[in-house]
């Protein structure tokens, strides 16, 4: 079983989102997977950039998007994969631009435009998604930061297979909230949280790195895509 973890925050160690992609990663070894974490932020990458090259009919290959860059090896290596969790901080109610980027190259390929819109991507593999966001639990909710998971969660499902969605909120920003400005923000509640919640958190993401490792998704009859 080999799973691979990408990393969509530029802070690669240490950090929110990192920290619940290791624990992750921990989970899966510990029920005997290979893993592999990708620091999207060590790429030098582009989103799809609309060529079609992955919808000629003269092409070769299903599945293989025709730009060259950082991003071709780690795409190619994602075919091998038995399972992809893939983490993000939340940037403006979106993932962060290098993991939208990513996403836009992993998912087109395998969007098919041919009547059945099965997805070429030929197998179906365990997902997840970890989001992190600095906004409390119930105003992330109140804005909409849960439902816009839902169409990557979507297109993660069409394509591969069943997604996880895990979220951890009310992140700790900075590791010394006197050095910057930060006024907004309730530094004790802050630190206190990152204490007793991030914790439990990181243990939810080694039980999703577990399940990750140890459940075949079955195949559903039709997987329809979503681009
Ligand atoms: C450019 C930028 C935009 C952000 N936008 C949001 C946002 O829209 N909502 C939110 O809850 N947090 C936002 N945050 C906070 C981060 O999502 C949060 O601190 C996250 O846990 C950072 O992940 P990391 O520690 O792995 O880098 C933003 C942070 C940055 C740097």
């Amino acid at each position: 079983m080999r799973i691979m973890a990408f990393n969509g925050s530029p802070r690669k160690q240490k950090w929110n989102t990192v920290t619940l992609l290791e624990n992750a990663l921990k989970g899966a070894k510990s029920v005997g997977a290979k893993t592999e974490l990708v620091q999207l932020y060590d790429l030098r990458f582009s989103g799809c950039i609309s060529c079609f090259s992955c919808k000629k009919l003269s092409r070769k290959e299903d599945g293989v998007c025709a730009v060259q860059d950082d991003l071709t090896p780690v795409l190619d290596r994602v075919k091998e994969a038995d399972a992809l969790i893939i983490g993000s901080p939340i940037y403006y109610g979106c993932e962060s631009a290098s993991t939208r980027a990513f996403l836009e190259r992993l998912l087109f390929p395998y969007n098919k435009y041919a009547k059945d819109r099965r997805s070429l991507f030929p197998r179906r593999i365990n997902t997840a998604m970890i989001y992190t966001m600095g906004a409390p639990e119930e105003i992330a909710k109140e804005i909409g930061f849960d439902r816009m998971t839902i169409m990557t969660k979507m297109a993660m499902e069409n394509h591969f297979g069943a997604c996880e969605v895990l979220l951890s909120t009310d992140t700790l920003q900075f590791s010394d909230y006197d050095e910057y400005e930060s006024e907004a923000f309730d530094k004790e509640a802050k630190i206190k949280r990152h204490a007793e919640v991030f914790p439990e958190d990181c243990r939810r993401a080694f039980e999703l790195g577990v399940r990750m490792a140890s459940s075949r998704v079955p195949d559903p009859e039709s997987m329809l895509r979503s681009e």
